[in-house]
């Protein structure tokens, strides 16, 4: 008998295109496309389950087993290192880890480098690998603002379209890495719900190369 498979997928517009490649995967779930405030949805005959989580807590659902599968950013995945199993790039939400800073920034090796940031652990990493001295200041948005209210020297922070940094007389200093989409699953339903997982995916995975090549 086919099990249930309860998917986090992340609230906006990520989301939603994760769902539409879900859809046609033939894992529809017409009810998530009504407009309300309701987080779960389901599909009786699918035996797929739908819920809306904030982006950076995909993985902590499927670490915890709330999800058996998820779609999570790369970018929190490698900050957070949830106890997952990285099942298949999705070529989607596709980014840049990068430090950036003022148009010219010169680093001064004398000083301790100030870095404002969400991702702590990947700035830390990045700059432990270069024996560069740091002090961190975690923010939670807007970290364009601490090098431009001179809080802080550089940012470690996703760079999408670069618009943000444009527009705020900042550029690109370091790309640290490419992020993008990955579809994880929870340990113990990997291996207790695994043909479904499987067969999930091996469609995304389908779908998605396809729509790489496009
Ligand atoms: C992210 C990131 C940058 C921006 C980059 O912020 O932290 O600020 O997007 O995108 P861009 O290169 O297309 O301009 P987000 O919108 O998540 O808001 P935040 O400031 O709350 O982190």
């Amino acid at each position: 008998m086919k099990q249930w498979i309860n998917v986090a997928l992340p609230k906006g517009r990520l989301g939603e295109n994760v769902y539409k490649i879900f859809d046609e995967a033939g894992y529809s779930c017409p009810s998530i496309l009504e407009t309300n405030r309701k987080l779960i949805f389901e599909n009786e005959e699918n035996k797929i389950r739908y819920f809306w989580v904030k982006p950076s807590d995909v993985a902590i659902y499927v670490e915890r087993g709330a999800a058996d599968i998820g779609v999570a950013g790369k970018d929190i995945l490698l900050e957070y290192e949830p106890d997952v199993f990285e099942l298949a790039d999705l070529n989607m939400g596709k980014c840049r880890m990068c430090v950036a800073g003022h148009k010219g920034f010169r680093d001064n090796t004398a000083r301790t480098l100030r870095v404002a940031t969400k991702f702590q652990n990947i700035a830390k990493r990045y700059y432990a690998e270069k024996s560069r001295q740091i002090d961190i200041i975690k923010l939670n948005g807007s970290i364009e603002l601490a090098p431009i209210l001179k809080m802080s020297d550089v940012i470690v922070d996703i760079v999408e379209t670069g618009t943000t940094l444009r527009e705020n007389n900042l550029e690109v200093l370091e790309e640290i890495l490419p992020i993008s989409a990955r579809l994880v699953s929870n340990k113990v339903s990997y291996k207790f719900k695994n043909n479904e997982i499987m067969n999930i995916c091996d469609r995304i995975n389908e779908i998605c190369s396809v729509k790489d090549d496009k």
